[in-house]
Parts: C-alpha cells; structure tokens; sequence
C-alpha cells in the first residue's frame, strides 16, 4: 500500500513537470516561429507542434484533475537540464535555426524518455487507465523527433541556399 502513495506521489509530481516542459515548449516555439519563416516544411511543423503541445497540456492537466491535483500546485518551472534544451533560444546567432532544431531534437528526446517514465508510474500508482493517453503524446514526440532528425540535412541545404541567396 505504502509503495502505491509514493508511487502516486512521485507520478503527480512527474506529471507537473511535464505540464511545466509543454509550457515552455510553446512559448519557446513562439519565439522561434518568425524566424522560421524562410523554411515552410520546418515554420509549419513547428506551428503544429505549437498546438500539438498545447493539447499535450490540456491531457496532463486532465489527469492531474483527475486525481484531484492541479498545475497550481507547481510552479510552472522547469530545472536542470531541460531548462537548458527548452529554453534554449539562440537569438542573432548566423546559423540560429539550425541551433534551434538541435535543441528541438534534444527536447524530442527528453519528452519520449518523459512520457514513457510516466506511463511506468501510471502503472506502479495503480492508474492503468491514464496509460492511453500518456501513449497518444508520447507517440506524437517520437513522430515530431523522426522527422526532425530525418528532415535534418535538407535542413541544413536550406539554411546554405539562404546563406549564399
Ligand atoms: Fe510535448
């Protein structure tokens, strides 16, 4: 019994920090859209992702209330590393979207990693139930992941075709 409250506990609190992770995403993406532009493949999978993270969100926020938690509860910050992959906006630098989609592949990763973590302790906390959901945005991290890492030397061809325009 004892094992499933801490198992509870330090699922709820993985679910936060996800929720705080979606946040920042979007405002990061936000910030990097404009400069986007020049490469609409890459501007408009960013704006789906914008979205796709908002209602990545809005899944987590629906599972803290299921169990009768909140995002209040958090503050809605994101320490260590991740800090440093999401937050990672690299303003003015010459090759700032190729940086960018770096950091974007880093993030993929570490998202995957954090769902599947979760769907683990949707289990140990006794909430099977969740795990369908928790999978839905997990599979959308790996597909966002798969194509930034397979759309990344076109990528890399764009960003030399706008240097040399
Ligand atoms: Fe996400």
């Amino acid at each position: 019994m004892k094992d499933a409250r801490v198992a509870l506990e330090v699922y709820l609190t993985g679910l936060r920090n996800q929720h705080a992770v979606e946040t920042q995403v979007i405002g990061t993406v936000q910030n990097e859209l404009a400069r986007m532009e020049p490469y609409p493949e890459l501007y408009a999978k960013m704006r789906a992702e914008k979205e796709r993270s908002t209602t990545q969100a809005a899944r987590l926020d629906d599972l803290l209330a299921k169990h009768g938690t909140g995002k209040s509860l958090a503050k809605e910050m994101v320490t260590g590393a991740v800090a440093t992959v999401a937050g990672f906006a690299h303003s003015g630098a010459d090759d700032e979207v190729l940086k960018n989609v770096l950091a974007a592949i880093g993030l993929k990763a570490y998202e995957i990693g954090s769902y599947k973590m979760l769907i683990a302790l949707a289990d140990a906390a006794g909430a099977p139930e969740d795990k369908s959901l928790l999978e839905q945005s997990m599979k959308e991290e790996q597909e966002m992941g798969d194509w930034l890492g397979e759309h990344l030397p076109m990528l890399v061809h764009a960003y030399l075709g706008q240097r040399s325009a």
